[in-house]
C-alpha cells in the first residue's frame, strides 16, 4: 500500500500532443513495489522534468519509457506506455529499435572504449542507417554539431572517447544518442557529475534539442528543473503527486508535498 491511499495527481498530467503516454503504471522490484498507478503524458517536444526525494521512483519511472527496466530479473511492471500510441511492452515489439527511437543519456558518461568517431558511428552502424562511409562521416559530424561538441573534437576524431572531460564526454553520449535519430531522449540526472561549466553546456543544449525531440528530464537539481523545462512532475514514495507548468510548481505548488519538496524540507 502507498501511504497516501487513492491519490489522484493533481495538476494536469495529460497534454494536447502527447508523444509518450503512460497509463496506470506500477513498477515491482520483486515484492516491492516502486511505482503507484502513474498515469502522465510526455508532449512532443517539451522537456518535462521529474523531480522528488532520492528513493522515490524517477528512474524506475524513466526507465519505463524505454523498456530499460526489462534488464533488471526482478522488475515487473503494469500498465500501459504508448509511444505515438502504441505500446511499447506489445509482444511484437523489439527492444533494440525501440531504444533507438527511446534513447537515454545516463547519470555517469559511460562512453565505449572506442575513439570519438566509432561512438557515435556505431548506433548508424548497427541499425543499418547508412550505406556508405561519406553518409557515416556525415551522420557523424551532424551528430557531434548538435551535441555542441564538434569544434572541439573535430581535429581528433580518432582519439579514444574516453579520454575525454566529464562534460565532453556527456555530450559525446549525446551525440551517440542523436546519431540513430531518436524521438524521445531521456536523461537521468545528466548533469549530475558536471561541473557547473560543463552543466551550463548541457542545459544549452538541452533547450536547443526540444525542437526537434521529446525530452524527459530527471534532476534532483531544481533550478535545473526550473532552467530547461516547460512542466515539471513531482514524484514521492512512487506517487506521481502533482504535475504543472514548472513556473507554477516552483511558485504556487498545488499540493502540500511538492511545497515541503521545493522549500527544501527534505529532499
Ligand atoms: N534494481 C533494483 N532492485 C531493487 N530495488 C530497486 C532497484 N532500483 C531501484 N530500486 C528501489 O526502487 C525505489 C525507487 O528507486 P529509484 O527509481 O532509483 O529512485 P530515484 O531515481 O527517485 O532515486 C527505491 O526504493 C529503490 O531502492
Ligand atoms: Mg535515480
Amino acid at each position: 500500500m502507498s501511504i497516501i491511499e487513492n491519490h489522484k495527481t493533481d495538476g494536469e498530467p495529460f497534454c494536447d500532443n502527447p508523444k509518450l503516454k503512460a497509463r496506470d503504471v506500477c513498477v515491482f522490484y520483486g515484492e516491492k513495489q516502486a511505482i503507484f498507478d502513474v498515469s502522465l503524458d510526455i508532449g512532443a517536444n517539451e522537456v518535462i522534468a521529474l523531480i522528488g526525494p532520492s528513493g522515490c521512483g524517477k528512474s524506475t519511472f524513466l526507465r519505463c519509457l524505454n523498456r530499460m527496466n526489462d534488464t533488471i530479473d526482478i522488475c515487473n511492471i503494469t500498465g500501459d506506455i504508448l509511444l505515438d500510441d502504441e505500446n511499447i511492452y506489445a509482444p511484437k515489439v523489439d527492444v533494440v529499435p525501440l531504444r533507438a527511437r527511446v534513447g537515454m543519456v545516463f547519470q555517469k558518461p559511460n562512453p565505449f572504449p572506442k575513439s570519438i568517431y566509432d561512438n557515435i558511428a556505431y548506433g548508424p552502424r548497427i541499425h543499418g542507417l547508412v550505406n556508405h562511409r561519406d553518409e557515416l562521416d556525415e551522420v557523424v559530424e551532424r551528430s557531434l554539431q548538435r551535441a555542441g561538441l564538434w569544434n572541439e573534437v573535430k581535429d581528433r576524431l580518432h582519439a579514444p572517447g574516453t579520454g575525454l572531460s566529464g562534460g565532453q564526454q556527456q555530450r559525446l553520449c549525446i551525440a551517440r544518442t542523436i546519431a540513430v535519430d531518436p524521438e524521445v531522449i531521456l536523461m537521468d540526472e545528466p548533469c549530475s557529475a558536471l561541473d557547473p561549466i560543463a552543466t551550463a553546456k548541457i542545459e544549452e543544449l538541452i533547450d536547443e534539442l526540444r525542437e526537434n525531440y521529446t525530452i524527459a528530464i530527471v534532476t534532483h537539481s531544481m533550478q535545473q528543473a526550473a532552467r530547461v523545462s516547460q512542466r515539471t512532475a513531482y514524484f514521492h514514495l512512487g506517487q506521481l503527486i502533482e504535475v504543472n507548468p514548472t513556473d507554477m510548481v516552483f511558485t504556487t505548488p498545488q499540493h502540500a508535498l511538492t511545497e515541503a519538496y521545493i522549500t527544501g524540507r527534505f529532499g
